[in-house]
């Protein structure tokens, strides 16, 4: 096992009916008035808004809405409702929605107390302060429900980047997997594919951490199985509970402990995908991406990659393992090259430059621009 450092400062209500928690917890920490933050109506649709809030009036809690929050969200947005926190003087605010939405919440949470909340993600302006943050999640992928990070589109400099602060955890965060029962397919396999890849991120960085290994095995298999059962039956709350648990785990710690801090090259690339193409979703493009990595990194180490073919597709072939990952996002109904996902073989230069412009692809196997070239080669 490497040494690590282990902080989860989130409390986590699971289940069947526990938005009803979410009024009694602000008012324990003496929260009178908060800011909504949503996307674009969902949450009016199945429910979660008024359940919302029936909580908080119950509890005496004023809230202000900020809505229209985008899938790969915007610091344009993120000012307007940096604005509206500090008029409406909120004193918390309140995601409801998925990573996107949360991800804004914490933008803003810390944004107030910023000159310009895109500092958090691009100087050495420490965060300091940040307004605390609720949510409740609506769809399970990105674990950002009990994690620090936040990751924004920048649409001026086609720059999609990630900050990480201790002060933007959620204080409390509701997992009702009923409110995920409206999700379409596509969105649900496209969460599991980012669960995944979460895991995986770290998986490959050394072979010695047996415990997180075998934990990291269990998720895999449990996300491939349960996203399975909700292709046949959405409503399968068995397999939506599941699912959503185990989508927290891959990115709340859990199943990095005693491997490295991840090599994160795979997000990065993909991150630049929906950077210069907004509609690609974020799992999508993993799913694109991933698979791709994997076979060009086995092609230089495969035994690196023997472990997952056999535990997670049961395959004493690396090559045989990646097929069986491939054909099983495949059979999810997702895209399986970069042409699948809408992008173009002209674009092939401008996105090489702006993944290679952190100098940096890959925290472990560091990637050269000649590396990444090959790589969306072929991933193309
Ligand atoms: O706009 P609304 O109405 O909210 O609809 C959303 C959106 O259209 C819809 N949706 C959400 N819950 C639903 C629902 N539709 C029906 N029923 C429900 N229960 O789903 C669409 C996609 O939502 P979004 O929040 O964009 O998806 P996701 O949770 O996958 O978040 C993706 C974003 O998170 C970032 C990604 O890069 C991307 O920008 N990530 C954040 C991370 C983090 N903070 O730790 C880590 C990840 O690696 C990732 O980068
Ligand atoms: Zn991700």
């Amino acid at each position: 096992m490497e040494a690590f450092t282990f902080y989860n400062p989130t409390r986590i209500h699971f289940g069947v009916g526990m938005i009803t928690q979410l009024g009694a917890e602000m008012q324990l920490a003496g929260i009178k008035s908060c800011l909504m933050v949503a996307g674009n109506g969902s949450i009016k649709e199945n429910s979660v808004y008024t359940q919302v809030m029936n909580t908080l009036s119950k509890h005496g809690i004023k809230v202000h809405e900020a809505w229209g929050v985008r899938a790969n969200p915007t610091l344009s947005k993120v000012r307007e409702i940096v604005a509206i926190a500090k008029e409406t003087k909120a004193e918390a605010i309140l995601a409801v929605g998925g990573g996107s939405v949360i991800d804004t919440a914490k933008t803003v949470a810390a944004g107030v107390f910023l000159a310009d909340p895109w500092d958090a993600f691009c100087t050495d302006v420490p965060i300091v302060k940040a307004l605390p943050i609720y949510t409740v999640l609506t769809l399970s992928a990105t674990g950002s429900e009990m994690n620090g990070n936040a990751v924004i589109s920048n649409t001026e400099t086609k720059q999609k980047w990630a900050f990480y602060s201790p002060l933007v955890y959620p204080k409390v965060s509701i997992i009702d997997p009923t409110v995920q029962c409206s999700l379409p397919f596509k969105q649900t396999a496209n969460g599991a594919m980012d669960a995944i890849a979460h895991i995986l991120e770290y998986y490959f960085t050394n072979q010695i951490a047996f415990s997180t290994l075998g934990i990291d095995d269990a998720l895999q298999k449990t996300i491939v199985e349960m996203t399975d059962r909700l292709k046949l039956n959405p409503s399968d709350l068995i397999a939506r509970g599941n699912l959503a648990w185990c989508a927290t785990l891959a990115l709340n710690g859990i199943s990095g402990l005693g491997l490295s801090g991840g090599d994160w090259a795979c997000h990065q690339i993909e991150h630049s995908f929906s950077a210069m193409h907004p509609d690609i979703a974020h799992g999508e493009g993993l799913g694109v991406i991933m698979p791709a990595w994997i076979e060009y990194m086995s092609e230089k180490d495969p035994s690196r990659f023997v472990r997952w073919s056999k535990n997670v597709w049961g395959e004493d072939s690396v090559s045989r393992g990646i097929m069986r990952f491939r054909e099983k996002l495949e059979a999810w109904g997702m895209a399986t090259s970069m042409r699948d996902l809408g992008i173009k073989e002209r674009d092939l230069p401008e996105l090489l430059e702006l993944i290679m412009i952190t100098d940096k692809v890959g925290d472990v196997s560091k990637l050269s621009a000649a590396d990444v070239e090959a790589l969306l080669m072929l991933a193309y």
